[in-house]
């Protein structure tokens, strides 16, 4: 089985700063780094080193080849990434002295994608195959509409209000954070927004994350619950990307639902220990070896 992951491909400029920049404010950078990111493409990345079989479509302008390359590294099939007229999405990321980011994206090709675009992805899949999707992409409910006998897993980030009109029925899986969970569910509690996203999706399953406490599995009446590591952050970016690929790569294998969210935990804590996005996602062997 593979996982055909959709999504965008990113040239993150990364600036380490005291505090977020205030409104009417100008603020010196105390660091500046180019890294590449995209939640689609760390998503792969993350999949690709935890040893799932993988293949990537998005879209890149002319100045993204670097980026192509970047995500065959570990054997990505990036045959169905596409170069388009526009220029490569980039994120513009504020990195504070806790570790926390504040993140402006912008779209550029890879809001380029075409209906025919996703027919030709679609044709590559098999019986058996999950289609992974984000929310960095145009076009994602028609990916919802079209994805029929795929496993669908949808992580909706970043949330947009549009994302409570695409066929949300589709999905199997749901990997949200709170602030996703409240949108969808219309709930603020962990708990409650679990409840509710069981009532609204009955087929589907959720996983929510919850940062620094760890995360949550629902499925109908059941919970799982994994603590977060402890760990000190240098930076987050990431950190929900590594989860996902780390996740679904352990479920790829057929492992129990306890030690895929083990993995997801565990590679996202070594995420955050190192600066990027996509630099900072940990090989199997680091993760295998990481203690709980
Ligand atoms: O999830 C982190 C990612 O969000 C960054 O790499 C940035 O490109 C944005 O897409």
């Amino acid at each position: 089985m593979k996982i055909i992951n959709f999504g965008s491909i990113n040239i993150d400029h990364v600036y380490g700063v005291e505090h977020f920049v205030r409104p009417g404010e100008t603020l010196e950078s105390e660091s500046y780094s180019l890294f590449s990111g995209g939640k689609g493409a760390n998503q792969s990345i993350a999949l690709a080193r935890a040893g799932a079989a993988v293949l990537h479509a998005g879209n890149i302008g002319r100045d993204g080849g670097w980026l192509k390359t970047k995500l065959k590294e570990k054997g990505e099939d990036v045959g169905r990434v596409e170069t388009v007229a526009e220029p490569t999405g980039h994120a513009v990321i504020q990195v504070n002295r806790e570790g926390e980011n504040a993140i402006i994206i912008h779209g550029g090709a890879n809001r380029c994608v075409s209906e025919a675009n996703i027919d030709k992805v679609l044709e590559k899949a098999e019986k058996g195959d999950l289609l992974l999707l984000q929310n960095e992409v145009n076009l994602v409910e028609k990916m919802l509409e079209k994805a029929e006998a795929l496993t669908v897993v949808f992580n909706p980030a970043p949330m947009t209000d549009a994302v409570k009109d695409y066929p949300l029925e589709k999905v199997d899986i749901f990997i949200v954070n709170e602030t996703e969970g409240e949108v969808l569910s219309g709930e603020k509690e962990p708990e409650a927004i679990l409840s509710a996203m069981q009532r609204r999706y009955p087929k589907s399953r959720t996983v929510l994350t919850l940062g620094k406490v760890g995360v949550i599995y629902a499925e109908g009446e059941q919970r799982i619950k994994v603590p977060a590591l402890q760990v000190e952050a240098v930076d987050t970016t990431g950190a929900g990307d590594t989860f996902v690929g780390y996740f679904l790569a352990e479920l790829s294998r057929g492992s129990d639902i306890e030690q895929c969210l083990e993995m997801g935990v565990k590679a996202s804590a070594l995420c955050v220990t190192r600066q990027g996005a996509a630099d900072s996602i940990p090989s199997l062997d680091e993760v295998l070896n990481a203690a709980s």
